[in-house]
């Protein structure tokens, strides 16, 4: 979740933070967000769907969005199908995604992608910008895409990303960026421990209030990367039975330069797997 205008240096005499005045992720930079990351990750997610979209042949009449942050995605869907569904477990972020314009006929559920359950299939569902590199373990991988294939009405399709390894050694390594914005400024801090694979991104964040003063706050955002083969293999388990996996730079082949991986998948109507 790193990207927009950024100033880059390298991390020096890092200051302790103390956990008990850290905000849960998104508490606080909600309001920052699409300024900071959020448009522009909204206008490449917006650029690759819609070359997805030609390549498949996609039409859906229902659609989700799952981690739907302020809503972005959500909005441009609902502009082109009958009925969308936004999951996110921020209600900061949701607060943010239900006062859009062209949020009017979107339901928003408050709930882990862990475990949810839409009040319909789909035929459509998406989880983008890096918002599944948020679950830490495996197993939670799993249980998403569970969730997504429960999700999906039979032939539906389900579109996520995840940044590799490459994107959170070599792109974000262990780094400080500096984001300005109109209301705010945020000075964040990253740090990659290869051991785990978890890229913890501490932000502090100064944002303008209505008096002109800015309030700090902190928060920390824990990343972890998966191999391509686990996911694709985990698709396949949960009923995700057609899936591809491309570099989302172009959609073309994988290889060690990939930073984010886009899935492609699909549920296919048959085998134990069809619910
Ligand atoms: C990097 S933001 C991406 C938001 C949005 N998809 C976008 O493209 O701008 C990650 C989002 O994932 C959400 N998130 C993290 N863990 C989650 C979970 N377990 N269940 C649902 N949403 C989650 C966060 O609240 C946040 O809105």
């Amino acid at each position: 979740m790193r990207t927009g205008r950024t100033r880059r240096g390298s991390l020096r005499n890092r200051r302790s933070f103390s956990p008990s005045c850290m905000n849960r992720p998104y508490r606080e930079l909600a309001v920052m967000y699409d300024e900071m990351v959020g448009q522009t990750a909204f206008e490449c997610w917006r650029d690759l769907f819609e070359q997805i979209r030609s390549r498949e042949g996609l039409r859906f009449e229902v659609a989700a969005d799952i981690a739907c942050g302020t809503g972005l995605a959500a909005a441009y869907l609902s502009g082109m199908c009958s009925k969308v569904y936004a999951v996110d477990i921020s209600p900061e972020m949701l607060k943010v995604a239900r006062a859009r314009a062209g949020a009017e006929g979107i339901v928003f559920l408050e709930r882990s992608m862990t475990d949810f359950q839409l009040p319909e299939r789909v035929d459509l569902l998406t989880c983008n910008f890096d918002s599944m590199n948020y679950l830490l373990e495996e197993d939670e991988i799993r249980a998403a895409l569970d969730c997504f294939a429960r999700a999906l009405k039979d032939g539906g399709y389900c579109l996520f990303d995840l940044n590799t390894t490459r994107e959170f050694e070599v792109e974000w390594g262990t780094s400080v960026f500096v984001h300005r914005v109109s209301n705010g400024i945020g000075l964040w801090e990253t740090e990659w421990d290869p051991s785990t694979r978890i890229n913890t991104l501490r932000m502090t964040n100064f944002i303008k209030a209505r008096n002109g003063l800015y309030r700090m706050s902190e928060e920390t955002h824990r990343e972890r990367s998966y191999d391509v083969e686990f996911v694709l293999r985990a698709c396949r388990d949960c009923g995700l039975s057609r899936v591809e996996a491309y570099d989302a730079k172009g959609l073309t082949g994988i290889d060690r330069e990939t930073r984010r991986v886009q899935f492609v998948a699909r549920k296919q109507g048959f085998g134990r797997h069809s619910r």
